[in-house]
């Protein structure tokens, strides 16, 4: 189909499965075990609904937004996700040119096929950019790109914690990973891996699951940037992560690709504002300590929903993966456009002139466990 043809997100996820290489729809598409938590994630959206207010002027609507005090058109970033160039030749680019044109943050994964200077280089000035970040078992490499990160500019630090072992991810796992492009995976760190079962399992062994609290010191003593979990799953740990001196937390199970049964990011989002206001006078969005959330976000009701429970703004991976897949820059571009006439269309609905006016109450969360 024409692109003009695509009406939204989930379009192209079913343009993507009939035009990708098996392997890249294997690798971008599966998740861990049964794939309950990744249908979850995109179905706890379905038990939030909306309380709309009336007789408001919405002549004019500006979804604009800070993330980590950066300007973002709307309260979206694209998130971290590998191994760009299995799905296009330009790999990771396409994400940052996209995100160059509609005003968007780009988090460059750790695993990109683009180098990370690469995607650096290609920014335009003042292009803001994040960093996903695997710690590797040699710390030494972990701090010199942590450094390097900073020296280029990257403007937040977000260090994967739900990954001490790649989940299992079987659709993958039937694809026999081989790297014989080494275009694929740039300078992952993976000597000497198993090939066999697998791309996620192939490039993944070099992540230390050793990594732990007490290394959070660590981190702060060899960057200024500010710190994010990426990947809390409780409101115990997002406390914990605010007592340490985070900068926020992205309440993600990793689109579903880790621990099968875990929770969607939103309904855990709805347990941590409860308790960390509770035990700590936290008010949400806050401006200190940020709360993200990804999975499942395919329409920008969803992100709204989030970001009226108190979300600072909201990760999108696979449906950018899946435009480009399809239809290069241009797919992102326009998957992008289409969240951004979601959103003046719905907000307007929604009685709500500005991000600021999404407020709690303009949501009926009660089927969501925020205890
Ligand atoms: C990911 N994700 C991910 N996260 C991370 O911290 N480091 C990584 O290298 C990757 N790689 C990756 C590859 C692919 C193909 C996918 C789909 C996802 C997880 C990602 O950042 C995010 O948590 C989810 O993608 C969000 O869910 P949706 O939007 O894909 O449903």
């Amino acid at each position: 189909p024409l692109l003009s043809e695509i009406l939204n997100l989930h379009d192209f996820e079913s343009i993507a499965k009939l035009v990708m290489p098996d392997k890249a729809w294997a690798y971008y598409s599966s998740a861990a075990d049964d794939e309950i938590t990744i249908r979850e994630n995109h179905a706890a959206y379905h038990r939030i609904w909306f309380r709309p207010r009336i007789l408001r002027d919405v002549t004019k609507v500006d979804f604009s937004s800070t993330i980590l005090g950066h300007k973002t058109s709307m309260p979206i970033y694209i998130t971290a996700t590998a191994l760009g160039k299995l799905g296009h030749p330009d790999g990771e680019l396409n994400l940052t040119r996209a995100a160059a044109k509609h005003g968007v943050i780009q988090m460059i994964p750790t695993l990109a096929s683009c180098s990370f200077d690469e995607l650096v280089d290609a920014a335009q000035p003042g292009q803001v950019q994040f960093l996903q970040l695997y710690v590797n078992k040699d710390r030494e490499i972990t701090k010199r790109i942590v450094q390097h990160a900073e020296s280029r500019g990257i403007k937040g630090l977000f260090i994967t914690v739900d990954a001490p072992q790649l989940g299992r991810r079987e659709k993958d796992m039937r694809q026999k990973f081989e790297a014989e492009d080494p275009a694929e995976v740039s300078k992952s760190g993976s000597d000497g891996v198993d090939r066999t079962q697998g791309a996620a399992r192939a490039i993944s062994s070099f992540i230390d699951p050793g990594l732990n609290w007490g290394d959070l010191k660590w981190f702060k003593s060899i960057t200024k940037m500010p710190l994010i979990l990426k990947g809390v799953q409780c409101w115990e740990d997002a406390l914990e992560a605010y007592d340490q001196g985070m900068a926020g937390v992205v309440l993600s199970n990793h689109g579903g690709r880790q621990l099968d049964f875990a929770r969607s990011g939103v309904e855990v989002l709805a347990e941590c504002v409860t308790h960390l206001k509770e035990k700590r006078g936290l008010k949400f969005p806050n401006e200190k300590f940020q709360l993200f959330v990804d999975g499942g976000v395919r329409r920008a009701t969803d992100v709204i929903k989030a970001i009226a429970l108190g979300a600072t703004a909201v990760g999108i991976g696979r449906p950018f993966l899946y435009s480009y897949s399809a239809y290069g820059q241009e797919g992102v571009d326009q998957a992008l456009q289409i969240l951004r006439d979601e959103f003046e269309m719905n907000m307007r609905l929604l009685g709500a002139p500005t991000i600021k006016d999404v407020v709690p109450e303009m949501v009926d969360a009660s089927n969501l466990n925020s205890h």
